[in-house]
């Protein structure tokens, strides 16, 4: 499967999400490649720290900013991998392009905050460029960096109900130390020490209904 953690906006948690998608999978066997679509690159920095620090599993990453360098590496290499998660974001980004049309999946990930609502519309005008030349590209949209409060997911669900392209999953992950400290190292909350049970049990909630036990 083709993942894409992708959203016009920044600091939303794209890198986060992505990196801990990867190594869920990885830890479950599966080969992964998780690639940076990012100028910033903190997806490749984060996975250069986990190799320094001799972390297993090993995630194979590479870093493809450009669009058609992107695409050509996909197409080419994608093949070898059972599942490739991309990091992509920012406005003009020609990787977030490049990889909505690449695939399977894109997840959203926003918090419940006035203008991270407002930027699902523009990620909104993207997904219809690429359903424009493509079928069957499924959009999750997600709660990240969501204080705990009632209110937020029936909130978020309301923001996504105006995006028939978008699927609100009520898998919302919350602002947690853990979470941040754990993609620090290269590492998912899942392998993180000491284990923060309420972060596992919302990552692998989110990692359920991402991956729909393919
Ligand atoms: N669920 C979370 N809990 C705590 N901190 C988070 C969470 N998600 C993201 N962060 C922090 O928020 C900041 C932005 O996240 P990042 O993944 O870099 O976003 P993006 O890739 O969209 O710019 C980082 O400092 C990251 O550690
Ligand atoms: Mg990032």
């Amino acid at each position: 499967m083709i993942i894409t953690v992708g959203n016009t906006k920044g600091g939303v948690g794209k890198t986060t999400i992505a990196l801990n998608l990867a190594i869920a999978r990885a830890l479950q066997g599966r080969d992964v490649w998780l690639i940076d679509g990012d100028r910033q690159g903190t997806a490749q920095t984060a996975i250069t720290i986990r190799a320094e620090n001799g972390k297993q599993p090993a995630i194979s990453c590479a870093h493809y900013p450009d669009g058609s360098t992107l695409r050509a590496q996909v197409i080419q290499t994608g093949p070898k991998f059972q599942d490739i998660i991309i990091d992509a974001g920012g406005r003009d980004s020609t990787a977030l392009r490049a990889a909505l049309i690449l695939s399977d999946v894109l997840v959203i990930p926003f918090a419940p905050r006035s203008l991270d609502v407002w930027a699902l519309a523009d990620i909104d005008n993207l997904i219809q460029e690429a359903k424009a030349v493509r079928d069957g590209l499924r959009v999750i949209a997600m709660l990240n960096n969501a204080d705990p409060q009632g209110h937020d997911n029936d909130d978020a669900a309301a923001a996504v109900a105006d995006f028939p392209s978008m699927e609100y999953v009520a898998t919302p992950i919350r602002r947690r130390k853990p979470i941040a400290n754990a993609a620090g190292q290269g590492m998912s909350v899942l392998e993180y020490s000491p284990k923060d049970a309420k972060s596992i049990d919302e990552m692998t909630a989110l990692v359920n209904a991402v991956f729909m036990s393919n």
